[in-house]
């Protein structure tokens, strides 16, 4: 079992802390599982009201470990980085994020299945898919372009453009946009822990309520996207970009 996830208990409050700074916490396929396995555990515990998501107060997440990518994609829907997106994107509980610092790939993407995303105003997000020779992923070809509308999503997706923090908030993805890091996880705990004083049904089936009128199309989405995906990882384009990265040294 991986340690680059920290799980601790506060109440009703679960953090997973992704906690591998050497690596500017890139998710491998175990820390993938060990988030799994955590959210649906959570999602099963009567006494969880809530799971918050972070890094550290300098840094959410590079993405997916580009070197796991290389030597162990994902193959199908049972691989890990599958298994956590979908316990996030099924998770009945609120799912609180906070972002400091970079926010890249899945990182951001992740955030668009969140309920409560807070981030420090310079964090930097970025979807770097077609950069790497890849593309969208979990939902955000679907979510971007309704949020943003389609120029600006295009900006974000087909140039793989980066954004701040300020940005984030301004346009929706986030809820709000803190001074820095420590602020920000402050701010994420203080929110999560609300969820603690209220009637945990009522949480649960509001939420409920305001995610199913496109849940069918967003399964639908996320299959043809990681069809793509997976297709893609394969592909000449996506090993030179990938390799790329990890020849840089
Ligand atoms: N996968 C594997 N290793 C990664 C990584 C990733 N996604 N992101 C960073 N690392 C490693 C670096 O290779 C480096 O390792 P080393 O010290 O052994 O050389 C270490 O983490 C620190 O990264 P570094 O690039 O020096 O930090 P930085 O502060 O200058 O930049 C980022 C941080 C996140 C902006 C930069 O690391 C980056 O762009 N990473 C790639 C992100 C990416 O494309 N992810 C999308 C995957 S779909």
């Amino acid at each position: 079992m991986t340690d680059a996830i920290e799980l601790q208990r506060e109440g009703g409050l679960l953090t997973l802390r992704l906690n591998r700074p050497d690596k500017k916490n890139a998710l491998t396929r175990a820390m993938y599982a060990r988030l799994a396995d955590a959210l649906s555990e959570a999602d099963g515990d009567p006494e969880i009201n809530a799971v918050l998501i972070c890094g550290s107060s300098e840094c959410f997440t590079a993405g997916n470990d580009i070197a796991d990518f290389l030597q162990q994609p994902p193959r199908d829907l049972d691989s890990p980085v599958f298994r956590f997106m979908r316990s996030l994107v099924q998770c009945r509980k609120p799912v609180v994020a906070a972002v400091a610092g970079a926010a890249v790939g899945i990182g951001t993407t992740m955030l668009l299945h969140c309920d409560l995303v807070y981030v420090s105003r310079d964090a930097r997000l970025r979807m770097p898919f077609v950069n790497l020779g890849l593309c969208p992923e979990f939902g955000s070809s679907l979510i971007l372009p309704r949020l943003l509308g389609q120029a600006k999503a295009a900006e974000l997706l087909l140039l793989g453009e980066g954004f701040s923090g300020e940005q984030a908030a301004a346009w929706g993805i986030a809820s709000a946009a803190l001074g820095d890091g420590v602020a920000t996880l402050a701010k994420a705990r203080e929110a999560a822990l609300r969820f603690s004083q209220l009637a945990p049904e009522a949480v649960q089936v509001s939420k409920r309520l305001m995610k199913a009128p496109g849940r069918e199309q967003l399964r639908q989405v996320i299959e043809q996207e990681g069809v793509e995906f997976t297709r893609r990882l394969q592909s000449p384009e996506a090993i030179a970009a990938l390799s790329g990265f990890l020849s840089k040294g």
